[in-house]
């Protein structure tokens, strides 16, 4: 029989459940233990999942346990400790949530740290499951929309919640391309007291070594994508072709015109379903080193690296080569520099957010 892995969530809101309650789901995997500083919500979800240990300390659940993979979903103030406890129980695999930092500072601490242990991690850009973005993602592998020369990504949302996602899918979409540089500009001081820290937009640009180009939004000041409803939903990325385009649509489905004509088809963003998948391939992964996980650590790294490369850009000004050599607090960088000014909307709507 195939190994059965043990696995610990520390902190249990919204994404924890959604791992612990997937893991729990999958016969591979059994959740030994769950942790939150909230003990009401321990006591709460344990039962559902079939009665794990608790705690409400990570590092001495994780030595009790000495789990086969260490999953932790706290808020993005909380990275490098988990990795240090993660690496310390011994665990063969961490699988944790965007972004993989705050700063590029502690990201690359935290990227340190996991190439010293040589321990496997996944970062959590699950989107890549659902069925309309690998429906894109088919279109432009099969040559349908000819050369790539551009990606794009836009959301709503805000730096830290939306742009590792949209870069991750983005660089899919363009065949995992090296980045050489970024230059951005960012506005709105009202979600850096946020607890995913942030410009309220941010637009940018990203040069891609094999001439693709990048261009990308999130915040007040990206565009609607009036196909969707739900406003954290409201992403579209794509790709654009010699022979036409091909783009997804967070909340709703995907679209294409290639040189055999128009198409287009459903698909919404669902954890119910972009989970499944996702844990499944942890276990592949752990089964099978070959087989490495589509959301691996590595991949993620790139994405944040652009992210923090156009936050720099917005920061300081220019463009900033790739890959990051030095790093910087960029949060510390927005509160000094971004103008108290209010930022301006691309649609009514956000004023909800970005008020
Ligand atoms: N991949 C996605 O689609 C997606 C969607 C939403 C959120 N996220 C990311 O998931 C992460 C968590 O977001 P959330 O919405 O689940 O947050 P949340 O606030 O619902 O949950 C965080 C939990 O961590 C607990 N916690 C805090 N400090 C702790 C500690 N020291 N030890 C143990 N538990 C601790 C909190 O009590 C809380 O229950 C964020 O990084 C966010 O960006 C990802």
């Amino acid at each position: 029989m195939s190994a059965r892995y043990k696995v610990i969530v520390v902190g249990m809101g919204k994404r924890g459940g959604h791992h612990a309650s997937t893991f729990h789901a999958n016969p591979r995997f059994e959740v030994a233990g769950i942790c939150d500083i909230d003990r009401p919500r321990l006591d709460a979800a344990a039962p559902s999942l079939g009665n794990p240990q608790v705690s409400t300390d990570a590092a001495s659940l994780a030595r009790a346990i000495k789990p086969d993979v260490f999953c932790f979903c706290t808020l993005p103030n909380l990275r490098l400790p988990m990795v240090k406890i993660a690496i310390e129980s011994g665990a063969k695999l961490i699988a944790f949530e965007k972004p993989i930092a705050l700063t590029s500072r502690e990201g690359i601490e935290v990227k340190a740290m996991i190439d010293r242990a040589r321990i496997k991690a996944v970062v959590s850009h699950q989107h890549r499951y659902g069925e309309h973005y690998r429906k894109v993602k088919e279109i432009v592998a099969s040559g349908a929309i000819g050369r790539i020369h551009t990606v794009y990504g836009t959301a709503t949302g805000w730096l830290m919640h939306m742009l590792t996602h949209l870069i991750d899918y983005m660089r899919w979409y363009a065949g995992e391309p090296e980045a050489a540089w970024a230059i951005a500009q960012a506005a709105g001081r009202g979600k850096l007291a946020d607890v995913h820290p942030s410009p309220d937009y941010l637009a940018g640009f990203i040069h891609f070594e094999n001439g693709v180009r990048g261009i990308v939004e999130t915040g007040a000041g990206a565009p609607d994508v009036p196909e969707v409803e739900y406003w954290w939903r409201k992403c579209r990325i794509g790709a654009q072709g010699t022979d036409g385009f091909a783009e997804v649509m967070t909340g709703g489905g995907w679209r294409a015109v290639t040189k055999a004509g128009a198409s287009s088809g459903g698909g919404k963003m669902d954890y119910a379903t972009d989970m499944p998948p996702y844990i499944q391939d942890m276990a592949e992964w752990l089964d099978d080193p070959a087989k490495v996980h589509p959301c691996a650590f590595e991949s993620a790294w790139k994405g944040f690296e652009i992210a923090m490369a156009l936050s720099r850009s917005a920061i300081d000004g220019g463009q900033v080569p790739l890959p990051l050599t030095t790093g910087a607090d960029e949060i510390a960088g927005f509160k000094r520099v971004l103008a108290d000014r209010k930022v301006l909307l691309s649609m009514p709507e956000n004023a909800k957010e970005y008020a």
